[in-house]
């Protein structure tokens, strides 16, 4: 739905992608090569590799300060990585801030939401991206408030939980329902891979698993997530794939079809490395 779609920062043609290509064949929506990252003498990442494909569920893991936010925060164009690469449909990007991600369809969902708890539901949605009726003067234009509305509840619907009305002031709502509106939003703007760090940490059993059924629905319709998690049950339910970090590298890439949770934690506490890295 964004009309301003950043462009490749090579300036590489789409047929020259230089993603390489995933088990299912395809080039990764999004992926990151030799990603290191430190913060004055503390090295957060050290050459991290990853890739997520559409319609994938990859839950990202690992121990208390393993890398895993400063990771998504690189990826969501906050922070700049030391070196690496990332790409996004197999094209070489780099981001000088959050919009520049956002631009490229890479949307982040934070425990926080930085949703405005006064603005309606619907206002959230469009929130710095209104549309704008030309006035007569074709300089001047109000805010298309119906359209909004309209096309607000259509993506709502999308996400399949249920908020009321869209008209409803966004602070009033349940930790669950902001989520919702969180990733709808994120849906509404055509976003090609949806982060969430952390989205389910705050919240009441029953919204967790509304969160958990949300990423299973925007991953039906082809947007990928990466989900960032300390609940390690929930990860390995409803994961395609689950990649560990451990002190600032990827030290397994796992499919919960193929092991148990308990392997997985082994490989987050570093028992599974014995002795390694
Ligand atoms: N802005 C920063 N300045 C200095 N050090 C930082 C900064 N952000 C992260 N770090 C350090 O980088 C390392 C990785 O932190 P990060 O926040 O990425 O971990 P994490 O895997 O998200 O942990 P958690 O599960 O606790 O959220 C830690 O040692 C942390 O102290
Ligand atoms: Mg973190």
């Amino acid at each position: 739905m964004t009309s301003d779609q950043a462009g490749p920062v090579d300036g590489s043609a789409r047929t020259q992608p230089g993603g390489r290509a995933g088990a299912d064949g395809g080039v990764p929506v999004v992926s990151v090569e030799g990603i290191t990252k430190h913060f004055g003498s503390v090295q957060a990442l050290r050459g991290v590799d990853l890739e997520v494909h559409a319609g994938e569920v990859v839950g990202l893991v690992g121990d208390n300060g393993a890398g895993k936010s400063t990771l998504v925060n690189i990826l969501s164009g906050g922070y700049q990585p030391n070196s690496g690469t990332i790409r996004v449909d197999g094209q070489r990007v780099s981001f000088s801030s959050s919009l520049d991600a956002r631009r490229m369809g890479i949307e982040t969902v934070y425990q926080d939401l930085a949703l405005a708890p006064d603005l309606s539901v619907w206002a959230n949605i469009f929130l710095g991206r209104e549309e704008l009726v030309k006035g007569p003067l074709r300089h001047v234009g109000w805010l298309n408030r119906r359209s909004m509305i309209a096309s607000a509840e259509k993506d709502l619907e999308r996400t399949r939980i249920r908020i009321g009305s869209v008209g409803s002031v966004a602070g009033r709502l349940s930790g669950g329902q902001r989520q919702a509106i969180a990733v709808g939003r994120a849906v509404a703007w055509g976003s090609r891979v949806i982060l969430m760090d952390e989205p389910t940490a705050a919240l009441g059993v029953e919204q967790q698993e509304r969160v958990g059924e949300l990423v299973a629905t925007v991953a039906s319709q082809g947007v990928p997530v990466l989900l960032i998690s300390h609940n390690l049950p929930q990860v390995y339910r409803i994961c395609d794939r689950v990649v560990v970090l451990f002190q600032g590298q990827v030290v397994a890439n796992l499919r919960p079809s193929e092991c148990s949770l308990d392997d997985i934690v082994s490989w987050i506490t570093g028992a599974a490395l014995g002795g390694r890295p």
